[in-house]
């Protein structure tokens, strides 16, 4: 049994009333005169107060049950997210604004700041990634780093994300095949060069021979053996030394070569002759002596260009030109990857920062996963935030480190998914209830189901800003026919 009316602490009165400055005379009758059917003080003991109508009416409690209570509790709409956070949008439900930033809610609401956003093309995905995960968060002092993939709808010989960087003030850092783009060398001091045998704890960001190592694998297009493995760290180590030896910086031709024309000291001291060395390495070094002078070409094989570097603000990798099928894409994004993490690992006050992949399942699907997850696994060190974009939950492998890598993410933004089995794979995938099941098949465009840790998912719609609904048209015509009008309008460069 409990008391509806709950009656103030007798010292508490007394404090308040001691301090209240009574009304002059001439007020009227107090209201417990003027009604005397009502119990005005509800037994409080401060007569003066009362008389002076300080209270309102406060009939004597009645006895009620918790179940009879409930009457009085009114639904009341809510805001599903704190005010704590970044604008999204609003939540179509209660019709409240849904603020929600990874890291400020890290680790009260989510587990990670990792984010992952779903949806068919032309759903709106990379219109949240650019504004709710680029412009918005830069508002607060962040860094973003993003890898931009899908070519503009107005210049397909760029990124779409072009448009944005030059908003911002930058260039793109573009990779091209055969040279005349920038270039990451992977084995750029900025990159520990620590062995994974040298490892200890396995918090550190990939080291140059874990990222060899993947670059290996994915070329080879299959897992290194043992013998290929011990021929490559031979190789690498070699090469390091030779680099030092004659003051230059290390570069993977240097790593084939010494692959094709082993140390004698090195196989001395397997206990193996040179040829037998050599022997073990050649599929390995003619495989990857084909793709750096082939599709990786003047991507990772000369000295980091000075473009490449970590600066505040916005940075965007434009891989657009690189083509869909082939290592090429996926080895490019994991060394952009490893590069800035061990330049975030190592820097000093670091901003928190972004990493946006558009179009991410070239990084997911592949070998180099593993590298891309031990990235991940530091970031909450560092101060880092990973953005994962994807059409449907079938570009995920099950079972792979892909699927972790997803799963890992603990804000999840499920867009259109029109076609039924992509709806269910994104129910199952996310933990949803049953009932999103026909909600993720009829989402609006910029509509999404947005899930924070383990919070019930809610439906919510994206907003945009009138300069941002310019820099996120993605509709050609459109921006074709209404740009220089836009522009001129919101006082953006027409250039
Ligand atoms: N919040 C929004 N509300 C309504 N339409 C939007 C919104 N965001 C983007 N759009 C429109 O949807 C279209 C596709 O957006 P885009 O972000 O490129 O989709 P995706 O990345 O999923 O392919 C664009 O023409 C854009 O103007
Ligand atoms: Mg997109």
């Amino acid at each position: 049994m409990i008391s509806i009316f709950t009656r103030a602490p007798k010292k508490t009165i007394k404090n308040t009333v001691k301090k209240t400055r009574l009304p002059p005379e001439s007020v009227s009758a107090p209201l417990a005169e003027q009604r005397p059917d009502i119990t005005w003080d509800a037994g409080r003991q401060t007569r003066k107060g009362s008389r002076y109508g300080l209270y309102d009416p406060a009939p004597e409690g009645a006895i009620s049950t918790t179940r009879q209570a409930e009457v009085s509790n009114l639904a009341v709409p809510w805001s599903p997210t704190s005010y704590k956070g970044l604008l999204f949008g609003i939540d179509l439900e209660s019709g409240w604004g849904v603020m929600h930033d990874p890291i400020f809610a890290y680790p009260h609401t989510v587990n990670n700041a990792n984010v992952v956003v779903i949806g068919d093309i032309g759903s709106a995905k990379s219109s949240a990634g650019k504004t709710w995960g680029c412009l918005r968060p830069m508002i607060i002092g962040r860094n973003v780093i993003v890898i931009d993939k899908k070519p503009s709808d107005s210049n397909p010989e760029e990124g779409e994300y072009a448009e944005l960087c030059r908003y911002q003030g930058g260039e793109p850092v573009t990779f091209k095949i055969g040279g005349g783009g920038s270039c990451i060398n992977i084995f750029d001091p900025s990159i520990s060069a620590e062995t994974e045998e040298d490892s200890t704890t396995g918090e550190t960001p990939p080291s140059q021979s874990m990222l060899l190592r993947a670059v290996a694998e994915e070329v080879l297009g299959r897992p290194i053996s043992p013998r290929e493995g011990k021929a490559l760290r031979t190789a690498h180590r070699r090469a390091l030394k030779d680099a030092k030896a004659q003051g230059i910086t290390p570069t993977i031709r240097l790593v084939i070569n010494r692959m094709i024309d082993p140390a004698e000291e090195d196989s001395a001291h397997l206990e193996i002759s040179k040829a037998t060395l050599r022997e073990w390495g050649y599929d390995v070094a003619f495989e990857l002596e084909r793709f750096v002078e082939e599709d990786l070409a003047g991507m990772i094989d000369n000295e980091t260009t000075k473009d490449v570097k970590l600066k505040d603000g916005l940075t965007v990798f434009d891989v657009s030109q690189l083509p869909e099928n082939g290592p090429a894409l996926a080895i490019v994004m994991t060394v952009i990857n490893t590069w800035m993490t061990n330049r975030l690992f190592k820097a000093k006050n670091r901003r928190q920062t972004h990493f946006v992949v558009e179009e991410a399942w070239h990084l997911v699907q592949t070998s180099v996963a593993k590298v891309i997850r031990r990235n991940q696994k530091v970031s909450r060190a560092i101060g880092l935030s990973n953005w994962f974009f994807f059409h449907h939950v079938s570009d995920i492998p099950a079972g792979t480190d892909a699927e972790a890598i997803i799963k890992e993410c603990d804000t999840v933004l499920v867009y259109q998914q029109k076609k039924a089995p992509d709806a269910r794979a994104a129910v199952d995938m996310f933990d949803l209830p049953a009932s999103s099941y026909p909600t993720i098949l009829n989402l609006a465009t910029g509509t999404c189901l947005m899930k924070i840790g383990n919070e019930a998912p809610f439906e919510v719609k994206h907003l945009r800003s009138d300069v941002e609904t310019i820099l996120t048209d993605t509709d050609k015509a459109l921006v074709a026919r209404t740009t220089s009008e836009k522009e001129q309008d919101h006082g953006l460069p027409t250039a």
